[in-house]
C-alpha cells in the first residue's frame, strides 16, 4: 500500500508559491515548450529558486524574449536557450549532443491539442502523438546520461485531464483504421504521457531518476486552443463549465513535481492541483473533477508503450 501524496497547495496556488523558499542554486533544469504558456511560468519558477534553466523552444527568437523577461524578473541571469522541434529528431538529437554535464530537472511540456486534420510527423506518426509523447521520449532517452549524471533527478510528464478521454489505442495509433478525431488523438497522446512516467520510474528509478505526470489544470490565457475553431475558446470561457487558472497557477503543479521534497523517491504517479490523484472512472468524470484512468497506470500498457515507442523512435 503506498501512501498518496498530499500537500497545503491547492488549485490557486501559483508556481511562484511552490518554491518560495527552495534553493535550486547549482541545479540545472530544462523545460520544452518554454516560450509560450505554462512553460514560461514553469522555468521562471524554477529560475527565481536559483536554477540553471535551458528553455527548449521551437522559435529561438521567442525563447530570447522569454529568457530576457525572465532574467529581468528573477535578477538569474543563467537563462540559456535552445532549440527545439519535437516533430524533428534531427533537432530533438541535436539538442541532445550539445547538452553536456548534469541535468537534474527535465520538464516535457511542450503540446499541440485538438489538430483539425490527421497530421504525420516525418516517419508517418500521428502529429499530436508525435509531438507530445513520441518527441519527449527522444529526448527523454537521449538526456538519460546527463540524468543519470545529476544523481538525483525528476522528470515531469506535462499530461492533461483529456487524457480520461482515451487509452493509447495500440491497434491503431495512427488512426490508419478508424477516423480521426481531434480529441480523441490528444488524449491518447496525455494518456501516453502518463504511462511513460510508469514505465521511466521502474526503468530508470536505480539511476536515481524519478518521472511523474500532471494535469496543468484549464488555462485559457495559453495559445494551447490555437487550433480550436474560432469562437470556441471564447464559448467555453463563457460557458462557466470549466474554472480556469491563470498560467502562474497552471504552471504550479509542474514546479510542485519538480521541486516538492514531498516527492523524494516517488515516481510513475499522476498529480493535480499539487496532490496526487485518485483513479477515477472516466466515464464518470466530469468537467472539473480530478482523477486519473487506471489505464493510464497500467504498468503492462506502459510497458508496451515504452516498446512501440523505440520501435517508432527508430
Ligand atoms: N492550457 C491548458 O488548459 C492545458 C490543460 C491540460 C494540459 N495542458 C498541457 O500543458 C502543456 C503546455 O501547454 P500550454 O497551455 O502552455 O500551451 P501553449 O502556450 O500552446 O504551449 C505549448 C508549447 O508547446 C510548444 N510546441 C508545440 N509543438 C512543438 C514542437 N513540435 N516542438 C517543440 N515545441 C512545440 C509550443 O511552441 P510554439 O510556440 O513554437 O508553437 C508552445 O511553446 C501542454 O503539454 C498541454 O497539453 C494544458
Amino acid at each position: 500500500m503506498t501512501t498518496r501524496v498530499t500537500s497545503d497547495f491547492d488549485f490557486d496556488s501559483t508556481a511562484l508559491e511552490v518554491v518560495a523558499g527552495l534553493d535550486l542554486s547549482g541545479r540545472r533544469a530544462l523545460v520544452t515548450g518554454a516560450a509560450s504558456g505554462i512553460g514560461i511560468e514553469t522555468a521562471r519558477a524554477l529560475a527565481a529558486a536559483g536554477a540553471q534553466v535551458t528553455l527548449a523552444a521551437r522559435d529561438t527568437a521567442a525563447a530570447e524574449r522569454t529568457a530576457a523577461d525572465i532574467r529581468a524578473t528573477t535578477g538569474n541571469s543563467d537563462v540559456p536557450i535552445a532549440q527545439l522541434d519535437l516533430m524533428d529528431r534531427g533537432s530533438v538529437d541535436r539538442l541532445v549532443a550539445d547538452f553536456s554535464g548534469p541535468l537534474h530537472i527535465l520538464v516535457n511540456n511542450a503540446g499541440v491539442m485538438a489538430v483539425p486534420e490527421l497530421r504525420f510527423s516525418p516517419e508517418g506518426h500521428e502529429m499530436q502523438f508525435a509531438t507530445n509523447h513520441l518527441g519527449h521520449f527522444r529526448l527523454a532517452v537521449g538526456l538519460l546520461p546527463a540524468l543519470r549524471a545529476a544523481q538525483g533527478a525528476r522528470v515531469v510528464s506535462v499530461s492533461s485531464r483529456a487524457h480520461l478521454n482515451s487509452p493509447v489505442v495500440f491497434d491503431d495509433i495512427d488512426f490508419a483504421e478508424r477516423a480521426y478525431d481531434p480529441a480523441l488523438a490528444y488524449a491518447q497522446s496525455k494518456t501516453a504521457n502518463v504511462l511513460f512516467a510508469v514505465e521511466a520510474t521502474r526503468r530508470w528509478a536505480e539511476d536515481g531518476i524519478f518521472t511523474n505526470a500532471l494535469h496543468p489544470g484549464a488555462i485559457a490565457d495559453s495559445n494551447l486552443a490555437r487550433h480550436y475553431p474560432p469562437g470556441l475558446l471564447d464559448e467555453l470561457r463563457a460557458s462557466g463549465r470549466y474554472t480556469f487558472k491563470t498560467l502562474q497557477q497552471g504552471a504550479a503543479t509542474s514546479a510542485f513535481v519538480a521541486t516538492s521534497d514531498l516527492l523524494d523517491g516517488i515516481g510513475g504517479r499522476y498529480f493535480e492541483n499539487c496532490q496526487q490523484a485518485v483513479v477515477e472512472d472516466p466515464k464518470a468524470a466530469g468537467t472539473d473533477a480530478a482523477g486519473v484512468a487506471a489505464f493510464a497506470l497500467d504498468p503492462s500498457a506502459a510497458e508496451r508503450l515504452w516498446d512501440v515507442s523505440e520501435e517508432m523512435n527508430r
